[in-house]
């Protein structure tokens, strides 16, 4: 891999910063260990927490990439920018927020009268407007074709990409014990127009299961456990990391 040295802060969010290299092509995300919950109401630090989402995403991210699914990740950091880091192409982030859920849950349930645990099939999928200060609404048809922020190929495409990526996930996720009750994923355009999945794909933005625990608050290994107060959230996600790093390719440098 080539030697890179950190440019400026291009952005910061609740969980990650996202910074420039000196090359042009490559993009540094340093996973924080701040976590938030309900527009930020609810903080914390819990140490650890950044290098397991970073690792998590980064295998995730590669086992898209081998089922022909395109993303930003280019591969993890090295030296002092290891761990925590993850180098991802440039991308022009679509502000929708896409949500997948096979099992209902969490916002699903407080907003219509679906018991929690439902299945949901076809798999639900739901547009949420990427943007803090208005709490991310979610958004209908006739909203989103108003806002113009994608072409109907592009929506299209977007949704074909979320419906792969929910397939891909589910069944490496089943192979380790694991429920992909619902996720959030993000994607952005690269420079020369490709429609990618982006962002992270961590506990920290899906709800995931023990398949092997019947205690509804006992299976639980995702941001719930911090949303809920429920505790052992870093072991949780350490738990997650643990059962993938046994079934996932590991991550190739794709620079
Ligand atoms: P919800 O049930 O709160 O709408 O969340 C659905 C999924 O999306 C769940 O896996 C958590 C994830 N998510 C995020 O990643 N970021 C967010 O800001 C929200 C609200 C949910
Ligand atoms: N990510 C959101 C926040 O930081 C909401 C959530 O995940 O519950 O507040």
């Amino acid at each position: 891999m080539s030697a890179y040295s950190l440019g400026s802060l291009l952005h910061e969010g609740k969980a990650k910063r996202v910074h420039a290299t000196d090359q042009p092509d490559l993009v540094a995300v340093e996973f924080k260990d701040d976590a938030t919950a309900f527009n930020a109401l609810k903080t914390a630090q819990l140490v650890g927490k950044g290098e397991l989402n970073c690792q998590i995403s980064a295998l995730l991210f590669e086992l898209l990439a081998r089922q022909g699914i395109p993303t930003h990740y280019l591969g993890l950091g090295e030296g002092e920018h290891g761990g925590h880091w993850m180098l991802v192409r440039p991308v022009r982030i679509v502000p929708i927020e896409v949500v997948i859920r096979n099992l209902a849950a969490g916002s699903l349930c407080r907003q219509m009268p679906i018991e929690a645990g439902t299945p949901l099939e076809p798999p639900l999928l739901d547009l949420y407007y990427k943007d803090d200060g208005l709490a991310d609404p979610l958004l209908t048809e006739a909203r989103l074709q108003h806002l113009g922020l994608l072409d109907s190929s592009q929506r299209q495409e977007l949704e074909r990409l979320a419906r792969e990526v929910n397939a891909a996930l589910q069944e490496v996720l089943a192979s380790v014990g694991l429920i992909l009750v619902d996720f959030k994923i993000e994607l952005g355009f690269t420079a020369d127009g490709q429609l990618v999945v982006a962002d992270e794909i961590s506990p920290d933005t899906c709800r995931l299961w023990d398949r092997g625990i019947a205690d509804s608050d006992d299976r639980i290994l995702d941001k719930d456990r911090f949303r809920r107060d429920l505790g052992g959230v870093v072991e949780a996600y350490g738990q997650v990391l643990k059962r993938l790093q046994g079934v996932c390719p590991q991550p190739e440098v794709y620079r």
